[in-house]
């Protein structure tokens, strides 16, 4: 029955005036793009409505927004997730390196936190198993929070006045203000984060959600083998690749080497110290890749046109036309959503009780 209908309006053409035939000659166009959404399906996923855990609240919610702005818990008093993770930024910081506690520049350039509930792990390395397990042990991080134990870190936030909030984010248990608290309120949060986009409204099947170009990008991020390694609901984030399969990524990125990691960054062999994951690293998602930069694992290229570039030369030995990157830069626009309300505006914190 589907078919039928073309084949009659086709028919049809012989018969009608020109001004019709012009109004059927996009039927090339639309059978080009279902076939492009069928393609697409079969790679990638719409975003889902929630990825929130069965015992989230609104109170839960609400504690770890808090404690995402919270900067008095870190040793200098003067950092929390939003420093780094700002929405000013799309839940980034827009530099290259992160500025950790005291000062000291981290070796990694900071990840955006929205939709990365949705990842199979965190971090380039993959050495938090979840965005609460991540949250829990940022507290104790030398460069991040620095704090020495969890019960320095519970002892602040009794200072500060958390005790009521946490008792109503999580009634009925025997010691509602923990650091494992902490990390559930928090992951709670960042659970709501996600950030629906164009791509999404293409993947449910409205394919006019992408500009042609967009369309033209993302039949060639397909065809030339991005989608190989970028792929599922958040477009990355679902395996471990070797960042460099044709040469050492650093003549291609202009990477230096980092203390932290003795040398060049080696990726998921500094967690593991598996030789064999030696420079692999995390597929990052690309969703909101666009408003990201600075790009890779140390922010080390500048630009989206040219972390395309990069990418087809390191990964698959691929030199780009500016045609095919200008196309797939557009099909990364794409990606972008909207900052969530909810993140957008900043929380008034508590003050210590008096
Ligand atoms: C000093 C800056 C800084 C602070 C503070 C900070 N982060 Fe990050 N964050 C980073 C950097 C840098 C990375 C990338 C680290 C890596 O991959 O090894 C990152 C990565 C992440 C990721 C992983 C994203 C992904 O794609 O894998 C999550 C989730 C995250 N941070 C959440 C948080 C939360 C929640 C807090 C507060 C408890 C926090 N961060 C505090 C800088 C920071
Ligand atoms: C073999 C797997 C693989 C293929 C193929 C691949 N990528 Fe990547 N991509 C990665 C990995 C791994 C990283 C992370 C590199 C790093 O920063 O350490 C990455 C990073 C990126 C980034 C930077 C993201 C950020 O937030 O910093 C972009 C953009 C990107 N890829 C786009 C592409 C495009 C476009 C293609 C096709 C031309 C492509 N990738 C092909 C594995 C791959």
């Amino acid at each position: 029955m589907k078919l039928s209908l073309p084949l009659i309006r086709i028919s049809l053409l012989t018969v009608l005036a020109s001004g019709l035939l012009a109004a059927t000659l996009p039927l090339g166009a639309a059978d080009g793009d279902k076939a492009l959404l069928d393609k697409a399906k079969a790679l990638f996923k719409p975003l889902p409505a929630t990825s929130a855990l069965a015992d989230s609240t609104p109170q839960r919610v609400a504690l770890g927004k808090a404690l995402f702005f919270e900067t008095r818990v870190s040793n200098d008093g003067r950092l929390g997730c939003a420093t780094c993770h700002n929405p000013a930024f799309y839940g980034a910081d827009a530099l290259a390196l992160s500025v950790g506690v005291n000062g000291k520049v981290l070796p990694r350039n900071a990840s955006t936190v929205f939709n990365t509930s949705l990842l199979m792990a965190q971090h380039y390395g993959g050495n938090r198993v979840s965005v609460e397990d991540q949250a829990v042990k940022a507290l104790l991080s030398p460069l991040a929070y620095g704090n020495t134990s969890y019960e320095q870190v519970e002892k602040k936030l009794q200072v500060l006045g958390y005790q009521s909030l946490f008792d109503k984010a999580f009634p009925g248990e025997a010691k509602p203000l923990s650091a494992d608290n902490w990390g559930k309120a928090i992951g709670a949060y960042e659970r709501t984060l996600l950030t629906p986009a164009p791509f999404d409204q293409f993947l449910k099947g409205d394919t006019q959600a992408l500009s042609p170009q967009a369309k033209l990008g993302l039949a060639k991020f397909i065809d030339t083998g991005c989608a190989g390694c970028h792929n599922g609901v958040s477009v990355g984030g679902q395996m471990y690749q070797k960042f460099g399969i044709t040469q050492d990524y650093w003549l291609a990125t202009g990477s230096t080497e980092k203390e932290a990691f003795k040398g060049f960054d080696k990726g998921r062999f500094h967690d593991t110290k598996n030789e064999a994951d030696a420079f692999m690293f995390k597929v990052p998602q690309l969703r909101n890749v666009a408003v990201t930069p600075p790009y890779f694992h140390d922010g080390s290229v500048a630009t989206l046109p040219q972390a395309v570039r990069v990418m087809a030369q390191l990964q698959l030995g691929k030199q780009l036309p500016d045609e095919d990157v200008a196309h797939i830069v557009s099909f990364l626009e794409s990606l972008t959503g909207e900052v969530p309300a909810d993140f957008a505006k900043a929380p008034v914190l508590p003050v210590a009780p008096h």
